[in-house]
């Protein structure tokens, strides 16, 4: 989305009971990963369910920059053609990567060890994250980074033709960071390894055996996962069936949990362990939701949910270590706190603060705006349920996960809970208003 668009505020109203049976887009993570990896690879990569959001758009595009080509059928199939590891062609503008963290920092890594020198930029929301997470091991293999003050972009990487492969422990659990050094290992001669103590979503090395890439994981004493490959790999075409997005499945689960008598039923989504972590925690909340018809495709587990509203949520402890595995799902998941009897900490929320926005300060702004009592201690997040009395303008900062949490929460408050801006929607979920009022939930623009 560009910032400079004009803001568009939307509002949720209380609602009646929630019906029907959706299939929300294809994941993001997964869809960026199936561009990148397609035009990477020898030969033609046909995708089907791509996630058409403003992020996943972006990198169609920074990968048509990088020599790759890209075209979309009428009927919604994408089909990439790769150049090869290795044989990347310097772009002759400046990449724009939106609002996507993802894009950018997997783009870092593909571009680190090819000898090119490739200029990135982004949103007002991107333009402010840092990236010197994936600047500093991509400059051990030998790339240059230049950034702005503490490693905001615009970026300018200038990448390497000698890479020396990197072992590397991540400081953090984040599957962006590792999947950056991954990649700069598909086109370095040696052994590419990362150790992560946390395990964070495996779709990279899931898609890069789907290619031929030999990966290997192994589970470490401490419950961590050490990931290598040994490079320069040859990629072959694959085709890839894209799942549901577990991560906008959310708002619809959410809603119907909150939403009693509500009765939904959610396609196809992706349910890989490493994302699953709002389903397991809105179970122990008491959450009414079975999950059926599970299968594997293109190397990922996949099922339906089936979600009632008939049984009220109860607060529970949510624990740092299910972090990563549930990590864009808080600020939804306080939504559902608030609507839970007693208590709900979540706890080990660092990572939020450097998110598409501070997504701590800001779900704390939206739940102080409705009247919601909650605080923040250390990193962790505590939200007091009950009676939601809702009234408030939420600011979006350019985030659209927090657009969607806050329009879930107004749909059973007292008094209408209005967003500044619901544009942000588009990168992740661009049906997302045509699907939840097709369930029955009552949006409306509202005035800023
Ligand atoms: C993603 C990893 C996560 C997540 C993001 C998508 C990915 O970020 O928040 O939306 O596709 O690898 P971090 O790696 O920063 O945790």
């Amino acid at each position: 989305m560009s910032s400079s668009q004009t803001k568009r505020p939307l509002q949720s109203l209380k609602s009646r009971a929630l019906k029907g049976d959706i299939r929300v887009p294809g994941d993001k993570s997964i869809s960026h990963r199936s561009l990148m990896f397609g035009g990477l690879a020898i030969g033609e990569t046909k995708i089907t369910g791509l996630l058409e959001g403003e992020d996943v758009l972006a990198t169609a595009e920074a990968m048509r920059k990088l020599g790759a080509t890209v075209n979309r059928d009428n009927d919604g199939t994408w089909h990439v053609t790769g150049v090869g590891v290795g044989a990347l062609r310097e772009p002759d503008s400046v990449i724009d990567m939106g609002n996507a963290g993802t894009g950018i920092r997997l783009m870092a890594g593909i571009v680190a060890t090819h000898p090119i020198t490739t200029f990135f930029t982004g949103d007002a929301s991107l333009c402010k994250r840092p990236m010197g997470r994936v600047a500093d091991p991509l400059a051990e293999f030998g790339a240059q980074f230049i950034t702005r003050e503490r490693g905001r972009p615009p970026m300018a990487v200038i990448g390497t033709d000698e890479a020396k492969p990197v072992t590397y422990t991540l400081p953090m659990a984040s599957a962006q960071v590792k999947s950056a050094v991954l990649l700069a290992g598909l086109n370095t001669a040696g052994t590419t390894t990362v150790i992560e103590p946390k395990p964070s979503r495996d779709h990279t090395e899931r898609m890069l055996r789907h290619f031929g890439v030999d990966v290997d994981v192994s589970i470490n004493d401490d419950g961590g996962r050490t990931v290598s490959l040994i490079g320069p790999v040859e990629m072959k075409a694959a085709d890839i069936v894209v799942p549901t997005d577990p991560s906008s499945a959310a708002f619809p689960l959410v809603a119907a949990l909150i939403n009693p008598e509500s009765q939904v039923t959610i396609r196809d989504v992706c349910l890989n362990p490493l994302r699953t972590g709002l389903i397991t925690t809105l179970i122990e909340m008491g959450g009414d939701i079975t999950i059926t018809n599970e299968r594997e495709e293109a190397g990922e587990t996949i099922g339906d949910l089936v979600v009632s509203g008939k049984n009220r949520l109860t607060g529970i402890v949510v624990p740092a270590e299910r972090a990563p595995s549930m990590i864009d799902e808080y600020p939804v998941l306080a939504v559902a706190a608030a609507y839970a009897q007693g208590e709900t900490r979540m706890c080990g929320l660092e990572e939020l603060r450097v998110k598409e926005s501070d997504r701590l300060a800001a779900v704390a702004a939206g739940l102080a705006a409705n009247g919601i009592i909650h605080r923040i201690e250390g990193d962790d997040l505590i939200v007091t349920g009950g009676d939601v009395p809702g009234g408030g303008m939420v600011e979006t900062h350019l985030d659209h996960r927090i657009a969607m949490s806050f329009l879930v929460l107004g749909l059973g408050a007292n008094d209408p809970v209005a967003v500044d801006d619901a544009n942000p929607i588009a990168t992740s979920f661009p049906s997302f208003e045509a699907l939840m009022r097709e369930l029955g939930a009552n949006l409306a623009p509202a005035g800023s």
